[in-house]
């Protein structure tokens, strides 16, 4: 190994500062071109590594490791940067809705008012569910996990609608997204239902995606329900936070299922069950379960000790991000948001804050996160708001899958409408046994 490390040199090829020159153990030279994007880092084009010196890269988990190119979303990790195509996360959240950040993602433009318009009328008329789907909710335990229900009945999705699926079709790429933008909020109402015990409550068409979500989750038929609009504008603001981020686990999972051509639905699906681990969009309900365990402030130095320690499993959900080295500016966003929603509804989950907002203060301070970059991610604050909302735990990254849903159908698109595209097909370093014969069982 060493000899590899002391004959490998990579340096920026000074003639035309496009390339790096290779020159490997066995004296084979050549050039990684070298390409640039709007912004960002450069990429050093490795695709003829193998062929012209027979070695492949090696990095676990990506982390340096570009897999496409794209021109949906940017994040500068370093200064706490996140576009969706080019507009900055806070402006967007600060001027704009759900359903033009579903268009802007979907078409790269913010949208005219008349194609705003047609875009939400056409979304409010595509969340009822085939009949035959609400018949997968009688098959459930009343205690399903509702991420378990939501990755199942999407997946039967490709069942239902596998008529109208030639990805090549733009028409059939645009009735996809509707029915993934449109049905999910649907889908996740009825899982929240079955885990209640209460009837499924049918999506109306007066009403806006939220208003739609918040009567569906909350409306009983022995009353009428009053839809809270701070409860609306909070879950909107969410749902815009939550709608992209480049190519993070579940979108990278989405693009690897749906370059093999398989169904986008279930494409869609293997996403929500890569959002589903704590590591992911998981955290979000980590996080509260984690305020809970802590219980009270007196508690916090010791659950910051069980984070350094590298004998305990134990992390501190909600920090951290493979990305974000500085702060998430979407816990910043969600962070203000708190304030005004646990005020708005006159909460008494203050005290819930109020431990999220010391626990934050002890990290922050603390040298082990300091030294790490680790700060505050998306999902540490959205689950008191979710929280507030009385939403329970359990929907908590449910409702990332909901805001996600819209980044994930972009990325596909993207992904199957670009004429140089590949099955996606990563290789590997093989550390298992030597070739060996084949022992009879009498011989061993
Ligand atoms: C999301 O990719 C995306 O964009 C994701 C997301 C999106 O919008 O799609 O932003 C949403 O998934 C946010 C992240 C939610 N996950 C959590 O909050 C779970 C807790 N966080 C960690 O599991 C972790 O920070 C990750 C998974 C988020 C990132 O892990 P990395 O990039 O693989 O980094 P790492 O695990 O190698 O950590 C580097 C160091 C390690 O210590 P050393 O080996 O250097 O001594 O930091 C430590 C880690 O042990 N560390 C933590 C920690 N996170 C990292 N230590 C304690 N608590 C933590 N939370």
């Amino acid at each position: 190994m060493l000899l590899w490390f002391e004959y490998r040199e990579i340096q920026r090829n000074v003639m035309s500062q496009d390339a790096y020159r290779l020159i490997s153990p066995n004296g084979t030279e050549s050039e990684l071109p070298v390409r640039s994007g709007t912004t960002g880092p450069d990429v050093v084009d490795i695709a003829s590594l193998y062929k012209e010196h027979g070695a492949f890269t090696y990095d676990p988990g990506f982390v340096a490791t570009g897999s496409c190119e794209s021109d949906i979303t940017f994040i500068d990790g370093e200064k706490g940067v996140l576009m969706y195509r080019g507009y900055p996360v806070e402006q967007l959240a600060a001027h704009s809705n759900f359903m033009e950040v579903c268009w802007l993602l979907l078409n790269g433009d913010l949208p005219t008012s008349d194609e705003l318009a047609g875009f939400e009328n056409t979304i409010r008329r595509h969340t009822m569910l085939n009949e035959g789907m609400l018949n997968f909710f009688k098959g459930f335990r009343y205690d399903a996990h509702p991420m378990a229900q939501l990755s199942a009945v999407v997946g039967s999705m490709s069942a239902y609608y596998h008529a109208e699926m030639d990805a090549s079709n733009p028409k059939h790429r645009d009735i996809f997204a509707h029915r993934i933008i449109a049905k999910l909020p649907t889908i996740a109402a009825a899982a929240y239902k079955l885990n209640t015990g209460q009837p499924f409550i049918y999506p109306r068409n007066d009403l806006n995606y939220c208003d739609n979500l918040l009567q569906m989750l909350f409306a009983v038929p022995a009353e009428p329900y009053e839809i809270n609009p701070v409860a609306s504008e909070a879950l909107d603001l969410l749902f815009i936070l939550h709608a992209d981020h480049e190519q993070n686990c579940s979108t990278s999972t989405v693009r690897m299922a749906g370059s093999s051509g398989a169904n986008p639905y279930s494409a869609i699906a293997a996403g929500i069950s890569a959002l589903w681990g704590p590591a992911h969009g998981g955290a979000n309900e980590a996080v509260l379960n984690m305020l809970d365990e802590i219980g009270d402030v007196s508690q916090i130095g010791k659950f910051v000790e069980k984070a350094k320690d590298k004998d305990d499993p134990f992390r501190l959900m909600g920090f951290g991000h493979r990305v974000y080295k500085n702060f998430d500016p979407r816990a910043t966003i969600i962070r203000e948001m708190c304030h005004k929603v646990l005020d708005a509804l006159d909460k008494e989950d203050t005290p819930l804050f109020d431990l999220a907002r010391e626990l934050e203060q002890v990290a922050l301070s603390d040298d082990y996160f300091k030294e790490r970059n680790l700060y505050p991610n998306v999902d540490f604050y959205s689950g008191i708001i979710y929280k507030a909302l009385g939403i329970p735990t359990s929907m908590f990254t449910v409702m990332f899958a909901l805001g996600r849903s819209v980044g994930w159908v972009a990325h596909w698109r993207e992904m199957i409408s670009d004429p140089k595209g590949k099955i996606a097909r990563p290789r590997q370093l093989y550390t298992g046994a030597a070739a060996r014969d084949y022992a009879l069982i009498a011989d061993r």
